[in-house]
């Protein structure tokens, strides 16, 4: 690994490798990630890497973008092909980047936007006051109803008939059930707004069909490309054919500047790669992971928020274990189980501190792991929520955990070069 940055600076080589070593042994379960392959870690130090180039294929700024412009084509057609989209933008750095250039295609300051609260699972770009786009977008949000815990559906359509959004968001950071994308899109319809989904923590369990799609409902659909998909860190849009010129001006001159043509090579590979039955087989398993999860802990008494999950994702209520997501977070960091906490609908704490926890499969799914070291997983979170400061018990954990991983490499075919 690295092998010419070992030579020449040792020191950075170190911290690289001492990070490879953490994620070999430890059980990674932030929701939002996931392992790069062995050929998108290449392709993201390739030498397109060199190359600056801004515009589209065939209308570049630059000269010499000829095998860009191939490399661009092929992985246009296979996102659209993946997704079953008219339209596909790879030039987005992120997620967040994919998010500002469907509002600068389709935004006036000021605008009316309905996005879901940060705080019942949406996110920072979809109208927090912490994030800049606040300042340009009046942004107005809904919640989970108290009951169900998932979307209350009927405060989103009487927000939307009371404020007139110029466009509905729909999509989240820490939501584990399905969205019924067909019924917000038949509120936006009404109201006369656009509707944009961000799937960015779905998009490799719907490029799977593992869940439901949201592109034949949307007008925009953004999303990062990594999470679930298990790309590299970048972003993409799809759209309907009738935004296609609105969205290209947005992500290009509005949003971006020159492309990461290295990164484009990588979300070329993967378009290809999600395609296929392993992808499928490993998704599969992402899904039923997090079921066994939800399961396995509810079980022994934690509180899952909504009852469940329908993808990657558990959100626990840690109230019944009467401990924080501060400190089950760092007592199970200290075992080896990396998890984060997280706000939960009503939360009483602050956000440094919190109720909750999300809890990914992603990671663990790609490693290999199945139902049987799910249970043990949750029979360790179980121990570790009773006694989070006893340093007998988790020291005991601590050793399970990294017995239970060592047995799935991270990256089974051998050392990366
Ligand atoms: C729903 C959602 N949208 C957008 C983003 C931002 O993605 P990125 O980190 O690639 O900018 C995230 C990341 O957490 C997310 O959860």
């Amino acid at each position: 690994m690295l092998r010419h940055t070992r030579m020449s600076d040792p020191e950075l080589y170190g911290i690289v490798a001492e990070e490879l070593d953490r994620q070999e042994k430890n059980i990674e379960m932030i929701a939002s990630e996931s392992t790069e392959s062995e050929e998108l870690l290449e392709l993201s130090g390739c030498v397109f890497a060199n190359k600056t180039t801004e515009g589209y294929p065939g209308a570049r700024f630059q000269a010499g973008s000829q095998v860009a412009d191939k490399m661009e084509r092929l992985g246009v057609e296979r996102a659209k092909a993946l997704y079953g989209a008219d339209h596909a933008n790879l030039q987005p750095y992120s997620g967040s980047t994919a998010n500002y250039s469907v509002y600068a295609a389709v935004l006036k300051p000021g605008d009316v936007v309905l996005g879901m609260r940060l705080d019942h699972g949406g996110h920072l770009t979809h109208g927090s006051p912490a994030n800049f786009m606040s300042k340009f977008y009046n942004f107005a949000s809904y919640g989970l109803s108290e009951k169900t815990e998932q979307i209350d559906y009927d405060e989103l359509e009487s927000l939307a008939r009371e404020r007139r959004p110029r466009l509905i968001i729909a999509g989240g950071s820490a939501y584990p059930r399905l969205i019924d994308y067909e019924r917000i899109s038949g509120i936006a319809r009404s109201v006369g707004a656009l509707f944009m989904v961000d799937m960015a923590h779905v998009a490799g369990l719907v490029a799977a069909k593992v869940i439901p799609s949201p592109v034949p409902h949307a007008d925009f659909v953004t999303s990062s490309t990594t999470k679930t998909l298990c790309g590299p860190r970048g972003g993409m849009v799809l759209c309907r054919a009738e935004h296609a010129k609105a969205l290209d001006r947005g992500v290009f001159p509005g949003a971006i500047s020159s492309i990461h043509l290295n990164i484009m090579a990588a979300k070329t590979w993967l378009f290809k790669h999600a395609a296929g039955a392993e992808f499928r087989e490993v998704m599969l398993r992402v899904v039923d992971n997090a079921r066994v999860l939800a399961d396995e802990l509810a079980r022994r008494g934690f509180r899952v928020i909504s009852g469940g999950t329908d993808n990657h994702i558990v959100l626990l209520d840690l109230r019944s274990k009467g401990i924080t997501g501060k400190l089950f977070q760092d007592a199970l960091e200290y075992v080896g189980i990396t998890i984060n906490k997280n706000m939960i609908p009503a939360d009483p704490e602050k956000p440094s501190v919190t109720s909750g926890v999300r809890i990914g499969t992603t990671s663990v799914s790609q490693r290999g792991l199945g139902a049987p070291e799910i249970g043990r997983i949750a029979a360790m979170m179980d121990r570790v929520a009773d006694a989070p400061e006893d340093r007998g018990v988790l020291d005991a954990c601590r050793s399970e955990a990294l017995e239970l991983i060592a047995a799935f490499p991270l990256y089974p075919k051998g050392p990366l070069d």
